[in-house]
């Protein structure tokens, strides 16, 4: 009969091992039993940037890169773009179902008491350099609100879990709005809570001269791109909030380490890196002798390849269809052709087909930002304010989780032995 386990035999030994199989995974410390002597250290795996290891088991996110799924709480993201607002999804991503009526308006309110900052934030986002880049002042300042609220250490409390939970959620598009005009050299303008939360944002980053004239289908658009980042399960800036997490230093430390990952080129820096290669590009009849060269291993189509997904984000399609929407209200963004004949020439290309290469999320998502009036450099903070609930939830989730502990992997060490200490005249 079919039993769910794996045998292994080690063939320096001969001996036989017999390891579960659970939810199609072994536990590689079952494979520390597999020694030659009884001083060896036991079998490790070597899995560099955890291309086929499970690090948690979590109920949050769903995706089938092969058939292009995504799924919150068991809910199609299609669906979530379609019907939910922001914030029923962050309620979601965090607490596990869709909100009643009632759960909404309250987790409304509750959200709108805390978007005010205390105005010393002010004052160190004033010390930046006019040119600091957006999401370096977003991680510094994220980081820093742990110094305003230190009651946030208290991390084995569920109901102070939660209100820095909605502290982050509620501040960080105020911080977001004051990173925004301080590269501008406008004034900060301060939360409105007569506006819903995404009116509030844009106005706090666009108001000038009294509140912002809201642009419902920018606004629209805006809040699905936010949704679309909500969460995206085990990712760099997600591993890197779960394992700063984890060692449970207080959640604004820990969500500045998934900013300062989600900063990097080959992640949210994406959507930036795309705006910057399609003005390199140029022109639509550069686009060949670019492809060309990315062929040859010099740089990277931006916003094309995902680690897990091998058929078309299904983000992408949904923010093309947004594209759409914004590009109506605000003319086509010249860079738009340029896309659009760079991806077709990518998907027929037998380079891009071999390595299951489609654009990601981050394809179009700069150019609507664009369109919308964010300078290239502050697409990833927009990105952040949307991955925001999927930290949050999968840093609740690894603390609750029994199998968790400070996250600590082990290494091949592959340097020197043992050898004295040169004197510096010697050397
Ligand atoms: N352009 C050209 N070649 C590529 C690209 C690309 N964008 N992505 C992967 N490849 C090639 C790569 O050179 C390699 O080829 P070979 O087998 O000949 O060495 C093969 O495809 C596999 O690449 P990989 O680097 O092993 O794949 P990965 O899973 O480690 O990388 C990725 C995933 C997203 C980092 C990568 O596809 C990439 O650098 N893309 C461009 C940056 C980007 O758009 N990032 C946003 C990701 S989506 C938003 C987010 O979640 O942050």
């Amino acid at each position: 009969m079919a039993k769910d386990t794996l045998t292994i035999t080690d063939n320096r030994t001969g001996q036989n091992y017999e390891v579960p199989i659970e939810d199609g995974t072994i536990k590689a410390i079952d494979l520390r039993q597999i020694k030659v002597s009884s001083d060896d250290f036991g079998l490790m795996t070597y899995d560099p940037a955890f291309m086929n290891t499970a690090a948690c088991r979590s109920a949050i996110t769903y995706i089938d890169g092969d058939r292009g799924i995504l799924r919150y709480r068991g809910y199609p993201i299609e669906q979530l773009a379609e019907q939910a607002s922001f914030l029923e999804v962050a309620y979601l991503l965090g607490e596990g179902e869709l909100p009643t009526r009632a759960q909404l308006d309250t987790w409304t309110e509750t959200i709108k008491f805390h978007t005010y900052v205390h105005t010393n934030i002010t004052k160190f986002l004033e010390g930046f350099r006019y040119d600091a880049h957006p999401m370096g002042m977003m991680l510094g300042a994220v980081g820093a609100l742990s110094t305003f609220y230190p009651d946030a250490k208290n991390i084995h409390d569920p109901a102070n879990r939660y209100l820095q939970r909605v502290r982050l959620l509620a501040k960080g598009p105020t911080i977001a709005a004051f990173a925004f005009r301080h590269s501008r050299g406008l004034p900060f303008v301060f939360p409105d809570n007569d506006l819903d939360y995404i009116g509030n944002f844009v106005n706090m980053t666009f108001s000038i001269g009294g509140r912002h004239k809201a642009n419902k289908v920018l606004q629209r658009a805006l809040e699905i791109l936010l949704i679309l980042h909500a969460d995206h399960e085990q990712n760099c800036s997600t591993s890197a909030v779960r394992a700063v997490g984890s060692s449970h230093v207080d959640p604004f430390s820990a969500i500045s380490a998934g900013i300062a990952a989600l900063y990097g080129p080959l992640h949210g820096g994406a959507n930036e890196a795309v705006l910057l290669m399609l003005d390199e590009i140029g022109e639509k009849k550069n686009i060949p002798k670019f492809i060309e060269e990315v062929k040859a291993g010099r740089g990277r189509l931006m916003g094309f390849g995902h680690r897990v997904y091998k058929s078309y984000d299904p983000r992408a399609k949904l923010i093309k269809r947004v594209a759409d929407d914004v590009f109506r209200e605000t003319g086509l963004n010249p860079k738009l052709e340029i896309a659009l004949e760079l991806e077709r020439i990518a998907l027929e290309d037998e380079y891009f087909i071999k390595r299951k290469l489609y654009p990601n999320v981050d394809f179009y998502s700069g150019l609507i930002y664009q369109a919308m009036g964010y300078p290239t450099e502050y697409f990833t903070v927009l990105f952040a304010l949307g991955r925001m609930p999927g930290w949050l939830a999968q840093w609740e989730e690894m603390l609750l989780d029994k199998d968790q502990k400070i996250a600590r992997p082990r290494q091949v060490f592959i340097g020197h032995g043992e050898r004295p200490f040169v004197p510096i005249d010697k050397r």
